[in-house]
């Protein structure tokens, strides 16, 4: 019997120094179990100080580094082919401190004009309060070698634009980049590394919303970047200083949803070239927004660069009706919901204009191509039959027709 008292007994027994005692004598888990704890703890004040100096291997405190964010993160670099990678609280996250990561006041960004909004209002408005300039502009019409500055830090852009579905060259913006000194930003959230890999094409960070694809079932927030080494130890140290981790359990449930990330990934594009091919034959339908179709403008850039014949899940359409159009097939799909956001298993619509893009000034959108009439799907992993048939009833049963 402990001579200790119940509340210390409660608190004492069965704490972390149970691995320890249990060490080798302990099977290896076949996955790695959540490590859900704020802090290690040391022998003695030399261990500690040696793994604050890197001279040995160990972990301090969960803001700084955690096992399961290293797991994942070494997950998203294996993906991605670079040599690191690091998750965050949220995309928004991963975004905001890469970007500060490399930019001072005086500094200069050129971006996409069709962006997530979240981000085009960070670059329109947040950015300014630090002196720091954003250029927008349509990277597939604009010389964007004409655009950058001796104080151009970041060229921004995403694989595939949300929600107009662009493709940029990556490649060519890298060299424009580069030539001039700046680093190539690419927001690979639609993408996903079983689409395209912008490292391999001269991409210097990769960015994704974790939330989407990657986590895949709607149930985290998350955000990630991946690089290489020396960038990244850049923007861990922001990391670390502004606290936008991943807790250990969405890292645990990220790592395990990556696990069937590319089955996820064919079956969203599969899926998504039907309904696209669908909706294009459609007589309500005045455009599709889709990169895997022949006719879009960006299927030759889609090809040139995607992988494995993926064109990812994401597609928006016009509809000849407008917004009452948008609205009523919104309102009459049954099995799809509305959500505003995108890429879990289930077949989703959104409206930008009035979520994603709602920052976005109305003559901006417009000018961009983001209209009322515009409805975004994303395209689950349902039998494609059923996902046809509730868009098929929806649009039959829609006023406007
Ligand atoms: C392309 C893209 N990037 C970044 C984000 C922001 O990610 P999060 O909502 O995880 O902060 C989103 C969110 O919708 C997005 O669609």
């Amino acid at each position: 019997m402990s001579e200790k008292h119940l509340s210390t007994e409660l608190i004492h027994t069965g704490d972390g120094r149970i691995c320890r005692e249990l060490g080798a004598s302990l099977s290896a888990p076949e996955t790695l179990p959540i490590y859900l704890t704020s802090v290690f703890a040391f022998d003695d004040v030399e261990s500690a100080d040696a793994v604050y100096e890197h001279e040995s291997d160990g972990y301090i405190y969960s803001r700084m580094a955690n096992p399961n964010a290293d797991a994942v993160s070494k997950i998203i670099a294996s993906a991605d082919g670079t040599e690191t990678a690091l998750v965050f609280s949220s995309g928004m996250a991963a975004i905001t401190t890469a970007i500060l990561s490399f930019v001072k006041t005086g500094d200069h960004i050129v971006a996409s004009n069709v962006l997530y909004g979240g981000v085009h209002d960070y670059l329109s408005n947040e950015v300014k309060r630090f002196g720091i300039e954003t250029t927008f502009a349509n990277f597939a019409k604009e010389d964007i070698s004409k655009l950058i500055r001796p104080n151009t830090k970041i060229v921004y852009v995403e694989t595939i634009s949300n929600p107009l579905m662009d493709v940029p060259d990556i490649a060519e913006l890298a060299e424009a980049a580069h030539a001039n000194g700046a680093l190539l930003f690419v927001d690979n959230t639609f993408a996903t590394p079983v689409v395209a890999r912008p490292h391999s094409l001269g991409a210097d960070v990769v960015l994704y919303s974790a939330t989407k694809y990657l986590g895949g079932h709607s149930d985290i927030v998350g955000g990630a970047a991946s690089a290489k080494s020396s960038l990244i130890d850049e923007i861990k140290r922001y990391q670390v200083l502004y606290g936008s981790i991943m807790s250990p359990s969405d890292c645990w449930l990220l790592a395990r949803s990556l696990r069937t990330l590319e089955l996820r990934m064919k079956r969203h594009s599969s899926n998504a070239v039907a309904v696209a091919d669908f909706l294009s034959a459609h007589p309500g339908v005045e455009k599709v927004f889709y990169p895997g179709l022949p006719d879009s403008p960006s299927h030759e850039a889609a090809k040139r660069q995607f992988l494995g014949g993926n064109f990812g899940g994401m597609l928006s359409v016009n509809l000849k009706g407008g917004a009452r159009a948008a609205s009523s097939l919104i309102k009459e799909l049954d099995m799809i919901q509305f959500v505003p956001s995108l890429a879990g298993t289930a077949t989703t619509v959104s409206y930008a204009i009035k979520t994603s893009h709602r920052h976005y000034h109305p003559e901006e959108l417009d000018a961009i191509g983001i209209i009322p009439g515009q409805v975004r799907f994303s395209i689950g992993l349902e039998d494609v039959d059923d996902i046809v048939r509730d868009i098929s009833r929806a649009l039959g049963k829609a006023q406007w027709i």
